[in-house]
């Protein structure tokens, strides 16, 4: 089936597509016509501007929405510091400015990470590795999130920093946003661009498990798709926007809003709900997509394309050059092979971007499953240029298998965040999370088997020795002639 079964089914309702102008109403009547900002706008809304890029960004490019709404956002008590002792804090706060991520060569993997039945949303959300700066709006942060229970009653939380991509690898997650409803199953991905406000609640009171990438820098896109034509990997039509959908609380109540700003948390107070916006239109919103969706492109013939073909969502990085990603996101699903004469895992290789790898559920093709693998809610960091490719066992049987058309990845999701930049890890990373795997390299590569023979012991092998006892042609002599 090219969608995923899910045990939860989801009963919201959603816009369709990728990008563009969409526009969804609660209340019939509460878009005004024609304007954006009427003098009085229906049914005595506020409106609100909601800029995701710069005014004047390429129309292309450009992201905003009109928000109608009962009350502005501005109208909240002043933020202040959340304490590391609170029970909303960051636990792995970003780097502040000034220090950096722990940049280290070594391959990196990671055991499964644990739940955390006590912490809700942001206190869950353990910030792994990472590059750049989100004052500068520059390069991403790589979370885990483990958490136990919903989110406070009449709370919320945005990001200033950045567009969160969640992978959702356990547990359904119930977030309200400002846009509306949206429910994130595992196999299925979120993203919410910086700034949204939103609460995440639990389904069914069960812990949930995943990843983010956090994105400082511009948004994510759909992949160009090149001579492969206007369809195929992820189609536009399968995204999927929430409705517009609020709640009617202002007064007598309290509501608590947190904000990620410059790696901190903060908190305010005000005395009404964030999640009243009645109406909405624009190109700024919140989306979610069904991995099970991804129409898997590859090899018909020999050899197998590079990663980049699984590319789900990408986000340029224009200073690095055309075709650069501060991050690609990047599946390996279910999918034939059929190539022949090929080595059919992904191949040994060194990378100018950095990996950092996923598993949602069942066996990745390059690597061992198990205790002390690669495994679902596990992960694995290979650097800038670190050189890495299948383990031993999975090296010796894919070079001497039988090659038949063969579905790999039943049941199985990995996946990839890619970045041109290096990623630096934290110290819950590195040593808090205590899952590092110590001897990951030693394990795959230790064993690797020299299977070099070579074919004439009496050839020689180093430039400019003797070939067949016959001596190499002196060039510069040649040209004295
Ligand atoms: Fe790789």
């Amino acid at each position: 089936m090219p969608v995923t079964q899910f045990a939860v089914t989801d009963t919201y309702e959603y816009l369709n597509g990728f990008g563009g102008f969409k526009e969804s109403e609660a209340v019939e009547g509460a878009l005004p016509l024609a304007a954006n900002s009427p003098q009085k706008c229906p049914l005595g809304l506020y409106n609100e501007k909601f800029s995701g890029t710069a005014f004047t960004a390429p129309r292309n490019d450009n992201q905003q929405s009109w928000l109608y709404r009962i009350l502005p956002s501005a109208a909240h008590q002043n933020f202040e510091p959340v304490p590391e002792s609170s029970s909303e804090s960051l636990t792995s706060v970003t780097p502040s400015f000034g220090k950096h991520f722990n940049a280290i060569p070594n391959q990196l993997r990671w055991d499964p990470f644990d739940f955390d039945k006590e912490a809700s949303w942001i206190h869950s959300l353990h910030l792994v590795a990472g590059a750049g700066d989100p004052t500068m709006k520059q390069g991403l942060g790589i979370y885990i999130y483990a958490t136990g229970t919903s989110m406070p009653e009449k709370t919320a939380f945005y990001s200033a920093d950045g567009e969160f991509l969640i992978v959702a690898q356990h547990g359904v997650l119930d977030i309200r946003t400002e846009f509306g409803k949206i429910l994130v199953r595992p196999n299925e991905i979120c993203v919410i661009p910086r700034g949204i406000r939103y609460h995440v609640t639990l389904h069914d009171n069960e812990p949930a498990r995943g990843y983010i990438l956090e994105l400082y820098q511009g948004h994510f896109r759909l992949p160009e798709l090149g001579p492969i034509g206007s369809n195929g990997l992820a189609n536009a039509r399968d995204f999927q926007t929430p409705v517009a959908d609020f709640i009617e609380d202002y007064e007598n109540t309290e509501w608590t809003l947190y904000g990620k700003f410059g790696g901190n948390l903060f908190a305010a107070k005000q005395s009404h709900t964030p999640f009243d916006i009645v109406a909405w239109q624009g190109t700024f919103y919140p989306y979610k997509y069904d991995l099970g969706r991804f129409n898997a492109i590859g090899s018909i013939s020999f050899d197998h394309p590079d990663p980049s073909i699984f590319t789900v969502l990408t986000a340029p990085s224009i200073p690095h050059g055309d075709g650069t990603a501060v991050a690609d996101f990047v599946i390996f699903p279910p999918r034939w092979l059929v190539a022949e004469n090929t080595f059919r895992p992904p191949w040994y290789h060194r990378n100018t971007m950095s990996e950092f790898m996923g598993l949602i559920m069942g066996n990745y093709d390059a690597k061992g499953a198990g205790k002390g693998g690669f495994q679902p809610a596990g992960a694995s960091l290979h650097n800038t240029m670190s050189g890495h490719g299948p383990d031993m066992p999975t090296y010796e049987k894919a070079s001497t298998m039988d090659l038949p058309p063969t579905k790999i990845g039943e049941g199985s999701m990995a996946f990839m965040f890619e970045t041109c930049l290096m990623l630096g890890v934290t110290e819950w990373g590195l040593k808090t999370c205590q899952k590092v795997q110590e001897t990951y390299n030693a394990h795959s590569w230790g064993p690797l088997k020299v299977h070099f023979k070579r074919p004439d012991s009496s050839r020689g092998v180093s430039n400019g020795e003797k070939k067949n006892g016959v001596a190499q042609k002196d060039l510069s002599s040649v040209h004295d002639l």
